[in-house]
């Protein structure tokens, strides 16, 4: 009848969740594995709330996206340091015009987006997300895999000999210590990303493949307490999130479907799987819930939009005027 229907409401907390969920957030809010310190938890509650253009300033001036390279320490001093790239991720791709972030969200299914993803000169998608079957919802062009250290461990032989990873940039990242440290990282990943890396690089060495710096994880999670009133997640953003601020450091549009749900919004955890679970739209380990309050707040396009195609547009960093 052509009322807007609800879309994300960009002051969501954790106590609108339902019961068993705001537990599981409640013990990573208390847990804090990664050795978050963080001065000014209650900011967000005493700053008025900063306006979109003040918030991409403030995302392109603290956050910034770097990849490992081969002369970083302790790297350089391994023999297997020539496996990691030369140059960082930014000095070998992009400038594109028009970037899509595919969220791997089951509000996808049946989106019938496909084309309009595939419209954009560059599109990434997320951890072992499928195009082949389909297509017709989420596009056939992979730009960019941005992959966690969960998809690369060594029990799930599938990283190593799937063609689902074969095409396209790789990225890969890890929870790390809040410090960034990387020789404090190196000795204590959540899982054996670096041991998988060399052998993923031994078995497609044409296939380019870096590692994010995992400063741009505590920088981003800082950013995001900084503008919610209440604790968050000691833990590191969603993929998702990653995969957009990587994107706007690359393009000078950028558009992510279905992080913030359409009309579409299910239980479903992912468009490829039959797994229900509302944590994955609303967030566990992840502080994905306060992600989408400023990815909301950020967003430059039309509720209508968010509404029909799960469409949020966002500014490239080089576009902005700061
Ligand atoms: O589950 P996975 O991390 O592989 O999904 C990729 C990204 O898509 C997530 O990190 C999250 O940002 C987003 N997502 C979502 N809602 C879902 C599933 C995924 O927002 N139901």
């Amino acid at each position: 009848n052509g009322t807007l229907g609800e879309v994300w409401d960009d002051e969501m907390s954790s106590t609108m969740l339902g019961k068993r969920l705001r537990k599981v957030v409640q013990n990573y809010q208390a847990m804090n594995k990664y050795g978050v310190q963080f001065a000014d938890v209650g900011a967000g509650a005493r700053h008025p709330k900063r306006s979109g253009p003040e918030l991409l300033c403030q995302m392109k001036d603290s956050v910034s996206i770097t990849t490992l390279t081969q002369e970083m320490e302790p790297f350089a001093h391994f023999p297997w340091a020539t496996l990691l790239p030369p140059r960082p991720l930014n000095m070998d791709i992009g400038a594109f015009k028009t970037c899509a972030v595919v969220s791997s969200a089951g509000s996808m299914k049946n989106s019938g987006l496909g084309k309009e993803i595939d419209a954009h000169d560059a599109v990434v998608r997320f951890n072992a997300a499928p195009t082949t079957g389909f297509e017709k919802d989420v596009g056939s062009k992979t730009t960019i895999r941005l992959i966690n250290s969960q998809v690369m461990a060594p029990e799930d032989h599938r990283f190593l000999s799937s063609s689902l990873y074969s095409t396209g940039i790789l990225v890969g990242w890890d929870p790390a210590p809040y410090s960034s440290d990387l020789s404090e990282w190196y000795n204590k990943t959540d899982y054996p990303i670096f041991l998988q890396y060399q052998r993923y690089r031994r078995l497609h060495p044409q296939q380019p493949f870096y590692i994010l710096h995992p400063r741009v994880e505590w920088q981003l999670w800082n950013q995001i307490q900084e503008n919610m009133a209440e604790p968050i997640q000691k833990n590191p953003p969603s993929s998702g999130l990653l995969g957009t601020v990587l994107m706007m450091s690359l393009c000078e549009v950028v558009h992510v479907y279905e992080f913030l749900p359409s009309r579409r919004k299910t239980e479903l955890c992912h468009y490829y799987q039959r797994f229900v679970d509302a944590a994955c739209t609303l967030g566990a380990y992840h502080p994905l819930l306060y992600e989408k309050n400023l990815v909301k707040r950020m967003n430059q396009g039309l509720d209508r939009d968010i509404y029909t195609h799960g469409r949020v547009t966002l500014p490239g960093f080089s576009t902005l005027n700061c």
